[in-house]
C-alpha cells in the first residue's frame, strides 16, 4: 500500500489549466515532460500524455497527505533528501549543457564528431544520462513535497554565462564548463588495491587545468570541421582536446555521485528514504562505469597524443607507461582494503566515509573542479548549508 500510494502521488492528473504555475512547479513539469518523452512510462498505466503540473503537485501533495498522514519523514532524511535534490539540480544543470551540444539531437557537429572518436554511442549516452538527472531532480523534489517538505529549487542562481557555440542555448547557468579543472585522482584510486578511506591520497595519471570542456565560440572551434583521427588541423585538435576533458569530466562527475549515494544511504532512517538513496546510487555508480570506459579512449591508440594547441594539454598514451595503475581497460574497481585492513581486499565503491565522500566533500571537489565558478556568496551558503546538515544526519531507529 505504501509503494502505491507514493506512486500515484506522483503521477496523479488535475485539471492543469486552473492552476497558478510556481517557477518550481514549471520547472519539476518540464523536467518530467522530457522524462515523459523518452521513457513513455506513463503509457503503461494508461495515461499518456498526462502532464504534472504545479497543480496537479499540489493535489498529488494533498493526496499524499492523507493518504500518508503519519507519514511524515525525520529531518535528518529531510536533510540527506534535500541535499541528494540540491546535487542533482547541480548535476542536472551540466549535463543539459552537455547535451546541447554534443548529444544526440545536439547542435555542434564537430564537437558531437569529436565525443564520437571516444565512442559512436556517445552522443546518445550524454542524452540519456541528462535525462537521468532530471528525473533524480525531479523525483527527488516532487517526493519531498508528497512529504509535506519544501522542494529545493535554486532557479535564482541560473546566472553563469552559455558557450557562445552553435548548439547551446542562451540561458543563465548554474553551473560552469567553459574553465575547469578535472581532478583524475579517481582514475588511480580504482586500480589502486588502497582505499582513501584508509587516509591514502590518490594522483591522477595526467593532469587537466583550466580547459574547457564544451566548445566556447564557432571562431575557436568551427561547428561543421571534420574531426579525423588523429585531427589534421589546430582547430582539429582543439575540439578533439575539449570533447576528451568532457569525457574525463563525465568520469570525476559520476564517481562524486557514485561515492556520495552510499554515504548518505547510510545515514537514512526511513526505509522508504533508504530504498530512493540506493536506488538512485545505482544508477550513478552505471553512469561512472560508462564513463570510466569511455574516457580510456581519449587516452589509448589510435586516439592518444592530442594536444590542445591553445592550452597545450596532451592527452597522453597511458597504455604506453606498462602499468596497471594506468591501463585504460582496467576499468572494473580493483579490490581493495575496506572496513579493515586485516580483512580480505574487497571490490567496494570508495570512498565512502562521511569526510571523504559526503555531501560537504562533494561541494568542495565541484568547488576544485571550478564547476562554481562565477557563483555568488549566496549559492555558496545554501549548498554549503545543506551539505553540512546532510553530513550532521546520524541514522536512527
Ligand atoms: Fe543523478
Ligand atoms: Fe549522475
Amino acid at each position: 500500500m505504501k509503494e502505491e500510494n507514493s506512486q500515484s502521488a506522483v503521477v496523479l492528473e488535475s485539471n492543469s489549466s486552473e492552476t497558478t504555475h510556481s517557477s518550481t512547479g514549471e520547472d519539476v513539469q518540464r523536467h518530467w515532460q522530457g522524462v515523459v518523452k523518452r521513457r513513455s512510462f506513463l503509457k503503461g498505466l494508461g495515461i499518456a500524455g498526462a502532464t504534472l503540473s504545479a497543480g496537479s503537485l499540489l493535489v498529488a501533495e494533498g493526496n499524499a497527505q492523507n493518504a500518508r498522514s503519519s507519514g511524515k519523514l525525520s529531518k535528518g532524511d529531510v536533510a540527506l533528501l534535500k541535499f541528494a535534490a540540491a546535487a542533482e539540480l547541480i548535476e542536472a544543470d551540466l549535463w543539459q549543457q552537455y547535451n546541447e551540444l554534443g548529444g544526440v539531437q545536439g547542435g555542434n557537429p564537430a564537437y558531437i564528431a569529436a565525443l564520437s572518436n571516444l565512442d559512436g554511442d556517445m552522443p546518445q549516452y550524454i542524452a540519456d544520462n541528462t535525462d537521468d538527472e532530471l528525473s533524480h531532480a525531479a523525483f527527488l523534489n516532487a517526493y519531498l513535497i508528497s512529504k509535506g517538505e519544501e522542494p529545493v529549487d535554486l532557479d535564482a542562481f541560473r546566472n553563469l554565462p552559455s558557450s557562445q557555440a552553435s548548439g547551446a542555448k542562451d540561458l543563465g547557468r548554474l553551473t560552469n564548463l567553459l574553465k575547469l579543472n578535472v581532478d583524475l585522482s579517481w582514475y588511480t584510486r580504482y586500480r589502486s588495491t588502497q582505499n582513501p578511506d584508509f587516509g591514502v591520497k590518490f594522483k591522477g595519471p595526467f593532469t587537466i587545468s583550466n580547459q574547457p570542456a564544451i566548445p566556447l565560440n564557432d571562431t575557436d572551434t568551427p561547428p561543421n570541421q571534420p574531426q579525423p583521427v588523429p585531427p589534421a588541423t589546430p582547430q582539429e585538435a582543439r575540439m578533439q582536446a575539449i570533447a576528451n576533458t568532457a569525457g574525463f569530466h563525465f568520469a570525476f562527475i559520476e564517481q562524486g555521485g557514485a561515492s556520495l549515494y552510499p554515504t548518505l544511504a547510510f545515514k537514512a532512517t526511513d526505509p522508504e528514504v533508504l530504498r530512493i538513496l540506493v536506488s538512485i546510487g545505482g544508477v550513478e555508480i552505471d553512469h561512472f562505469g560508462l564513463w570510466h570506459d569511455k574516457s580510456g579512449n581519449a587516452v589509448a591508440q589510435p586516439l592518444a597524443g592530442v594536444t590542445d594547441p591553445e592550452t597545450g594539454l596532451t592527452f597522453p598514451d597511458l597504455n604506453a607507461r606498462n602499468s596497471e595503475l594506468d591501463q585504460t581497460n582496467l576499468i572494473l574497481p580493483e579490490p581493495c582494503e575496506f572496513i579493515s585492513k586485516s580483512l580480505p581486499p574487497c571490490s567496494v565503491i570508495r570512498p565512502t566515509l562521511t569526510q571523504n565522500g559526503g555531501a560537504v566533500a562533494t561541494i568542495k571537489a565541484f568547488t576544485d573542479d571550478l564547476l562554481f565558478l562565477g557563483q555568488s556568496q549566496a549559492f555558496f551558503s545554501l549548498v554549503n548549508r545543506l551539505a553540512v546538515e546532510a553530513d550532521s544526519v546520524r541514522r536512527g531507529f
